[in-house]
């Protein structure tokens, strides 16, 4: 009797230490759920996936910008390849050149997408994406992703 009773009561706090540990290791370890995009580093990526934003980015890329910066960010003859200048261009710079657009050589545009809603509210998630390209991170077809992951406000 005394010895299941023991037996149980060790039971128990095995269950206790072993919940504790699992609790600690879900909040130290750093994943797609806890991630926070930075300009330092935009994208998670984890497995061949990335997290909901930078898939969003390749979305949006495709809804604005590869008309003229051609599929994936590789260019065209008209606009360069956002995966070639996004090694060096500055996330202050991106977001100069789309607010505000820019007239280059030969008088090729870069229109203002100062007025566009969809671009604005998506270009951290645009920006993203083409880091992750211009990391080789990803390939040119549309990437994997973790699942979207509601942010406390
Ligand atoms: C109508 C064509 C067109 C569209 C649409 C367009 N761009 Fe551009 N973009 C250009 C051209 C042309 C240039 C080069 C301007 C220059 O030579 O200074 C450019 C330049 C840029 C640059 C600067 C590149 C560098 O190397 O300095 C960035 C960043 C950029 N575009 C981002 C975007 C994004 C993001 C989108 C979608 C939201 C977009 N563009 C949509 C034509 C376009």
């Amino acid at each position: 009797m005394q010895c299941s009773k023991d037996k149980k009561s060790l039971t128990a706090v095995i269950t206790v230490v072993v919940s504790v540990l699992v609790l600690i290791s879900t909040a130290t370890h750093a994943d797609y759920r806890t991630f926070v995009p930075s300009p330092e580093q935009p994208y998670y990526f984890e497995n061949g996936k990335v997290d909901f934003g930078t898939y969003n980015g390749f979305r949006r890329y495709h809804a604005d910008c590869h008309v003229c910066h051609g599929p994936a960010g590789l260019g065209s003859a008209y606009a360069p390849a956002l995966l070639e200048s996004l090694k060096t261009l500055s996330w202050g710079d991106f977001v100069t050149v789309i607010v505000q657009g820019r007239v280059g050589l030969n008088n090729m545009v870069m229109p203002p997408f100062a007025e566009n809603i969809d671009v604005l509210a998506n270009m951290s998630d645009i920006y993203a994406y083409l880091k992750a390209r211009a990391d080789g991170v990803i390939g040119p077809i549309r990437p994997k992703r973790f699942p979207k992951v509601r942010k406390p406000r």
